[in-house]
Parts: structure tokens; C-alpha cells; sequence
């Protein structure tokens, strides 16, 4: 068994057509193709994220392969999201995957792309040291659809200590974003605007909500009813606020996140603290984690841009650890658009 082996990697779970090639952990190319079809409908139609999936997966290997400067018949190791996601969206990556994995007689690895969002830690570049980090770590996980705290004691244990119970940070700022006129993605609009605005200028109040989990839409929900009666005083409030309307809701969003997430901390007492997911490409929450890492005296891990937001390289990552321990999956297995961390 080789102990780096030369891995394929898939991802196709949501809006992104993604592959990586990896030698072990070592990323050597991670093409991401973004649909922007989305835009124009403020949110992202499965349907539609479906066949722009069909229409790059072809492309984004060879280009993934291209650029890695190996051939198919080199892999060694096919590894791809089965879920969470859409399931036309992960049915095209699952069947492309799989596919592949048959013709060249190689195993197939179906990953939880939860579990990849915090294993996008231990990726890195050639010219890059492998990561050092110390378990058990405790993990932010904030991403369009799902927001975790998530007790990492080993590559393969992974433990959900807090949770959302309705809709996920990313969300936050999307459906934020859409009540605000912005367009979708909304979480970097809303994170270019806050920069230019004032943080404390309105006042959204924090949810509260049990232990370490987390809840999102009565916080949308006050945004709406906040803008729709300032505007019946001033019709063009948005336009004439946007700036502090955005880091007041942004402020406020980052402050509950890592109130939870020090309370966590207390709890569980970890060697490392990381964040994950595509929320974690906020600066203010980079900015705010940092701070709250050097409080803690802690090991702490902010993921580089490349791996925040959806891509194939730490689809690759779990792949790695789950081959290192000789278990792959059978080509009979399925999507699992409702998995959560197993
Ligand atoms: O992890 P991800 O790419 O997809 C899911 O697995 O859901 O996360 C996408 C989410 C979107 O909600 C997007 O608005 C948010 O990440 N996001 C951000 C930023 N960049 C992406 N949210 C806040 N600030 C950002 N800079
Ligand atoms: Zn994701």
C-alpha cells in the first residue's frame, strides 16, 4: 500500500464543479468552477446546478489532471462527496466518481463533505510543510447550509457538540443579503460592505439559544421587519445605509458565533481550535477568531481562501485518511443528500 498515493478527488455537492489531484495530503491542483447561473435567481436552482454540473465535470478533471501534470491512468485513489448536498447536484459527481473508479480498477471513496470542511486543514502546497495540528480540536463550521461545533479527537472521529437548529450562518447572510437588495453569494457583499460601515450604528438582538447550538432565522427576520419599518420613515433607507446596516448585521452574526463557540471551548478544554467552511472567508470573523485564539493561549487554524468555500482538494483530504486505514466504499454506494457527520 502506498502511503502517499496519487488521488483523485471530486466535489459537486452544491454550486461548484470541483477537482483536485493530491499526493497524500499535498494539493497539486484544485480547479473550482463556479456556476454563475445562480446570480440572476438569488439562490441556487438544483436543477439548474445539475446540468451545469454535467456540462463541466469532463472539463474540470482534465484540467485538474493538466495542471497536476499526471494522466487518468496514473490515479491510484477516486474520492468524491456523497453527501450532504443536492442530490442531482452529488448524483453527478457519485456517478462520473464511480464510473471512473470501475474502468480503472481503482477504489472508490465516498466522503462526508462535512468532515471535508475540517479536513481542508491538514492540506497543503508543495512548497509547504506538512500542517501540525494537535487533537482533539474543536472546529467552527460555517457554511451556506450547515453551521457545527464539531469535537475532532482523530481523523475518523468527529463529534457534533452544537449545531443550528434552523438555518445556517451562511444563510444568514444570503437571505440578509437578498432583503438588502444584494446579490447572491450574499455573504462577500455583505462582508465588503461592513467594511465600510459602522458596527455599532443599529443594534440586532444576539439569539439565545440552548448550550452550543446556534439559530439564524428570527435574526433574518429582524432584519426584514427593521428595514421594511425604517423605510416607511425614510424610502431610500437601504440604499442610504447599506455600509452600516451590513457590519451592524454582520457584527452581530460573528459575535454570537464565537460567543457559542468560547463557551464550547471551556467545555470540551481542546489542544487546537479551527475554522471551516465557506463563512470562514469573512474577514471579520478571521480577524475575531484570531483575537480569540491568542486570548485562549490555543493552536489555532484559519484555512487558506482556496479551501473556505466549496472545492475538491478537501474532498481529497478525507479520502486520504479513510485510505490510510483501508476502508474504501463500494461501488453500489449512494447519495446521501441528509448525511451529517457520521
Ligand atoms: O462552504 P460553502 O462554499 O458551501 C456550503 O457547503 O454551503 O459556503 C457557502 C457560504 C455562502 O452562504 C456564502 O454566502 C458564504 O459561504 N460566504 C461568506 C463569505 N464568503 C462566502 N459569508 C460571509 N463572508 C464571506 N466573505
Ligand atoms: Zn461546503
Amino acid at each position: 500500500m502506498n502511503n502517499d498515493p496519487l488521488i483523485l478527488a471530486i466535489e459537486s455537492s452544491c454550486d461548484e464543479t470541483s477537482a483536485a489531484v493530491l499526493k497524500g495530503t499535498m494539493v497539486l491542483s484544485n480547479i473550482i468552477a463556479s456556476q454563475k447561473i445562480h446570480e440572476k435567481y438569488g439562490g441556487v436552482v438544483p436543477e439548474l446546478a445539475s446540468r451545469a454540473h454535467q456540462v463541466n465535470i469532463v472539463p474540470v478533471v482534465h484540467q485538474a489532471l493538466l495542471e497536476a501534470n499526471f494522466s487518468v491512468q496514473d490515479i491510484e485513489v477516486i474520492a468524491c462527496t456523497a453527501g450532504p448536498g443536492l442530490n442531482g447536484a452529488l448524483l453527478v459527481g457519485m456517478s462520473y466518481a464511480k464510473s471512473l473508479a470501475l474502468a480503472l480498477n481503482k477504489p472508490f471513496i465516498a466522503v462526508d463533505h462535512m468532515k471535508a470542511h475540517v479536513m481542508a486543514h491538514f492540506l497543503h502546497r508543495k512548497e509547504m510543510p506538512k500542517p501540525r495540528i494537535e487533537f482533539p480540536m474543536l472546529c467552527l463550521t460555517v457554511s451556506g447550509g450547515h453551521t457545527q461545533i464539531v469535537l475532532v479527537e482523530s481523523p475518523h472521529s468527529f463529534k457534533i457538540v452544537g449545531q443550528t437548529i434552523d438555518d445556517a450562518a451562511g444563510e444568514a447572510f444570503d437571505k440578509g443579503a437578498k432583503i438588502l437588495g444584494l446579490p447572491y453569494p450574499g455573504g462577500p457583499m455583505i462582508d465588503k460592505q461592513a467594511a465600510l460601515g459602522n458596527e455599532k450604528a443599529f443594534s440586532f438582538t444576539i439569539p439565545s439559544t440552548k448550550n452550543y447550538d446556534y439559530s439564524f432565522s428570527g435574526l433574518k427576520t429582524s432584519l426584514l421587519y427593521f428595514v421594511q419599518q425604517k423605510t416607511l420613515e425614510e424610502p431610500h433607507f437601504i440604499s442610504a445605509h447599506l455600509n452600516d446596516i451590513c457590519a451592524s448585521f454582520q457584527w452581530t452574526i460573528i459575535t454570537y458565533l464565537l460567543q457559542k463557540f468560547k463557551l464550547a471551548i471551556e467545555a470540551y478544554q481542546p489542544k487546537s481550535i479551527a475554522l471551516a467552511g465557506g463563512v470562514s472567508a469573512n474577514s471579520m470573523l478571521r480577524m475575531k477568531f484570531a483575537e480569540l485564539t491568542a486570548a485562549q493561549g490555543l493552536d489555532g487554524h484559519i484555512p487558506p481562501f482556496e479551501y473556505t468555500t466549496d472545492n475538491a482538494a478537501m474532498i481529497g483530504a478525507v479520502g486520504y485518511f479513510e485510505y490510510l486505514i483501508g476502508r474504501a466504499s463500494s461501488l453500489d454506494a449512494t447519495t446521501t443528500p441528509r448525511l451529517t457527520l457520521s
